[in-house]
């Protein structure tokens, strides 16, 4: 039996795998996948039972339902003071995955050139190639902060390229985009007349009481921006899979056609669920403490084991562990520390050739089960030959 040439391009991501090999140990301690140990609060539990039992649980509009709109435009206004219109520049979405591939999707031809940033999200890479594009992938720098320089960009550019992907705060690295970076990216974009996808899915989670700063807010560049964000991270909702992008008109218009053909619309009870989380947003303030309380302790551990270095990430629940000096790339690494420790993370390949000295961490479990984590990989790291 036949199966495309696009299907067959696309690689089962490391993530995944150290994810399912994790599953055979009996005593494993998982960090591989950025999906939050907590509940969301009652208040969204509560509302997704309370849409189930009313019924409400058919189809919506393909851009999602009105009132989800108004209240996610609503909060837009507040966080980014960029006035938005519900019905013309938001479009609730599948997650925020689904609000990625549908804007590459509306913009993407064959061979169109997109340009992402490493140590990058792993599905960005894929979403560009199974829409016919060619990602065109920037290394940046741990020494730098992970900041993008106007050079370098300039650089990349061709008659082909159509688009820049940026994510700030950054899985894997947990660093937010430097001013700077954000002004580069806007002169080229607006230099070159490209589309700037700027996934923003972290940008409650950041900590030290430190504001998000967002590419939309440079001057001009609200024509040109899709904002990609999610309720997964920030209320904890990764299973109710909904996602929304803010943009221009013209680019969310054509993600909503392509929604009628794709999923339809967002599940019904996750929507009404989405409301209900906007309608009392400070109640994700426990996620954020939770997760900074985490952030102080792992990276304290992690640096003090010799051999071991990450920067202190700004926000999101991700550590991104320097390697270098163990002399060992990251998947040895990865698959001997399950082997002999039980303890599953990303190799840092999974996020750029140039990361094999890396690997990843999601601290998404409790604090004792984090201290366990540590003792396990001091172990593993003591007993290598270096
Ligand atoms: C950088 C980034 N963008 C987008 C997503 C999509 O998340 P979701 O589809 O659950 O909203 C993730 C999930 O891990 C992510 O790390």
């Amino acid at each position: 039996m036949k199966t495309s040439k696009s299907a067959q391009a696309i690689e089962l991501s490391l993530t995944r795998h150290l994810f399912n090999m994790a599953k055979e140990y009996d005593n494993v301690i998982d960090l591989t996948l950025g999906d939050p140990d907590l509940p969301p609060s009652e208040t969204i539990r509560k509302a997704a039972c309370d849409a189930v039992m009313a019924g409400k649980t058919r189809y919506s509009a393909n851009a999602g339902l009105l009132s989800l709109r108004e209240v996610i435009a609503e909060n837009f206004e507040k966080e980014y003071s960029v006035a938005v219109q519900p019905s013309k520049n938001v479009m609730v979405t599948v997650g925020g995955m689904e609000a990625l591939y549908l804007s590459l999707a509306s913009i993407v031809d064959d061979g169109d050139e997109v340009i992402i940033f490493a140590p990058y999200y792993v599905n960005y890479r894929q979403m560009v190639r199974m829409c016919g594009g060619v990602p065109v992938v920037i290394n940046t720098l741990e020494e730098n902060g992970y900041a993008i320089k106007e050079d370098a960009l300039r650089a990349a550019i061709t008659e082909k390229t159509i688009a820049v992907i940026i994510n700030t705060p950054s899985n894997p690295t947990g660093a937010v985009l430097n001013y700077s970076s954000l002004e580069a990216v806007a002169k080229v974009a607006e230099e070159y007349d490209l589309t700037v996808i700027s996934d923003e899915v972290y940008k409650n989670l950041i900590y030290d009481n430190k504001q998000h700063c967002s590419i939309i807010n440079i001057d001009g560049m609200a024509k040109r921006t899709l904002v990609i964000d999610s309720l997964s991270k920030r209320f904890a909702m990764t299973g109710y899979r909904v996602g929304f992008a803010v943009g221009y008109e013209e680019i969310i218009a054509n993600m909503t056609k392509l929604q009628e053909n794709i999923a339809a619309c967002a599940p019904l009870p996750s929507q009404h669920a989405g409301i209900a989380a906007f309608l009392n947003c400070a109640d994700d303030r426990f996620i954020v403490d939770e997760f900074e309380e985490r952030r102080n302790f792992m990276y304290e551990a992690i640096n003090s084991i010799e051999g071991l270095s990450c920067i202190k990430p700004a926000a999101t629940f991700y550590l991104f562990v320097n390697i270098d000096s163990l002399g060992l790339d990251s998947k040895s690494f990865a698959y001997q520390l399950l082997e002999k420790e039980q303890v599953a993370v990303v190799p840092g390949i999974t996020y750029g050739d140039n990361y094999d000295n890396y690997f990843r961490i999601a601290y998404t479990m409790k604090i004792d089960v984090l201290e366990k984590a540590v003792e396990r990989i001091r172990r593993f790291v003591e007993g290598l030959d270096k």
